[in-house]
């Protein structure tokens, strides 16, 4: 079916165990459910370079260990780029939406505030390695850190697990509601720290206008003739 439109650009965000990933995989089945052609995706990842810039920088111990700040926010950059380029914006642009775990913000959150680079270089290299792409809308995932870290130390080992603390997420949290605070008409904010179900629930509530509401900025982007 071609569309007319482009597709909606939806990512979800959140501290480390906030449950995005999974929330993001709902989501994806859910639109799909409802008939809407949805790409499912997340970052570091997406791409082959996506993939080795996750592996390197993430779990790599004698990479990840002695990074060098910027260099870290450039291999995020580089792998965002990729994933901009071959996967995000050629979806958007045959008319799907794009689901997408992390994005721009998260560089935001943790290269910019919690690792301290200053905030407008951050943004002006987003800018770069997004080609100017905006999330339609950006899901911020919340939870306490002490909830977010416990679901985490269940999981594989990352390296922000091994050597950042408490106040390092913190920072990340903090960071996240300001800038939802700041752009209130892109963010929403959802609790996870309930059920899956209940986090979900809230998400198709934020995403529905956007995707099925009424008007030329919302529902569905098809021709009267699709
Ligand atoms: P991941 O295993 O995907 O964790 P989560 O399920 O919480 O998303 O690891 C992603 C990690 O990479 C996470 O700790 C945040 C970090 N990260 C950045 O620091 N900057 C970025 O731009 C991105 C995309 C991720």
């Amino acid at each position: 079916m071609t569309r007319t439109r482009r597709g909606r650009f939806i990512t979800l965000e959140g501290p480390d165990g906030s449950g995005k990933t999974t929330a993001a995989r709902h989501l994806a089945e859910w639109l799909r459910s409802r008939a809407e052609p949805t790409v499912l995706t997340g970052e570091p990842g997406g791409t082959p370079l996506g993939e080795e810039v996750r592996r390197l920088v993430l779990h790599e111990r004698e990479v990840s260990a002695d990074l060098d700040p910027r260099a870290d926010a450039l291999l995020f950059a580089a792998a965002r780029a990729q994933h901009t380029a071959r996967v995000i914006e050629p979806a958007l642009a045959r008319g799907d939406n794009v689901v997408c775990a992390r994005y721009l913000d998260s560089s935001l959150a943790y290269q910019g505030a919690a690792y301290g680079i200053d905030a407008g270089e951050i943004r002006r290299l987003q800018g770069f390695a997004t080609y100017g792409t905006t999330p339609d809308l950006t899901i911020l995932v919340d939870v306490p850190v002490e909830v977010g870290l416990a679901r985490k130390r269940r999981g594989p080992w990352n390296r922000f697990e091994d050597t950042e603390g408490e106040r390092f997420f913190e920072a990340v949290r903090q960071a996240y509601l300001a800038l939802a605070s700041a752009e209130p008409e892109r963010y929403r904010i959802v609790d996870g720290a309930g059920s899956v179900e209940a986090t979900d629930a809230a998400i198709r509530a934020a995403v529905e206008p956007l995707v099925f509401g009424p008007g030329p900025e919302g529902g569905r982007r098809r021709s009267p003739a699709a």
